[in-house]
């Protein structure tokens, strides 16, 4: 049966460790953690606005947290280094496997969508720079309804803009707030668990499949289709 395929961008498309060739040439062997604490207070800051129905562009959440970041840390970067660091946040590598594994689900007839907290024109600029456009149907951002994952009405939206039922519709993310906050609303979630380290939450859900790379996806989707 065809599907409906919501794929995250932060970390399931794209690879957000792309920012760390710079961040090591700027702060040597602190640089790993630096990245993670980033990510992580990013990440925090789009669940707080959300909580708070304070929305604003998520490039806001990421350059906030990486001020804070670099406060926590007692990391000087210059002006030069910031921008430095926000350009590359408009220009990461999508994972290695992303081109095959989605031009598979293509041919399987799936519809394929990019959905992220990413303004429109970020996810654009994202897949252009990782050539891959061509491979969605469409691309769909949260900016739309003012809100950020996991909230339920962005999944809503979602499923509106596709026209299509929830049940029938898949969310696919290496992000385990992601793959709960969609199948709270009521999707299909496959999660992308791309180390072993990597844990899923402790929580009432449980991923429809999971997967250990985006290959996996069209045997998981024929698994797994009524
Ligand atoms: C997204 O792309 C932040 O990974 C999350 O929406």
């Amino acid at each position: 049966m065809k599907q409906i395929l919501a794929f995250d961008v932060y970390g399931t498309l794209i690879d957000t460790n792309g920012v760390f060739k710079h961040l090591q040439q700027m702060l040597g062997e602190g640089a790993h953690s630096f990245m993670e604490q980033w990510r992580e207070k990013q990440l925090e800051y789009s669940f707080r606005r959300g909580l708070m129905d304070r929305h604003v562009d998520f490039s806001i959440c990421t350059r906030q947290a990486l001020q804070y970041t670099c406060s926590r840390l007692d990391v000087q970067l210059n002006d030069d280094h910031v921008d430095e660091l926000m350009k590359a946040y408009t220009a990461l590598p999508a994972f290695p496997e992303v081109e095959k594994a989605l031009t598979a689900c293509r041919d399987d007839g799936h519809k394929l969508y990019a959905f992220s907290n990413g303004s429109l024109s970020a996810i654009r600029q994202l897949m252009d720079h990782a050539g891959i456009t061509g491979l969605f149907d469409g691309m769909i951002s949260t900016e739309d309804v003012a809100m950020f994952k996991p909230s339920p009405v962005v999944y809503r939206h979602f499923i509106e803009s596709t026209d299509t039922d929830k049940e029938s519709a898949w969310l696919i993310s290496g992000n385990s707030f992601d793959v709960i906050g969609a199948l709270s609303y009521g999707m299909q979630a496959a999660w992308v668990q791309r180390s072993p380290d990597l844990l899923f939450d402790p929580w009432e859900y449980t991923p429809t499949a999971i997967i250990q790379d985006l290959t996996e996806l069209p045997d998981a989707l024929r698994d797994h289709s009524a």
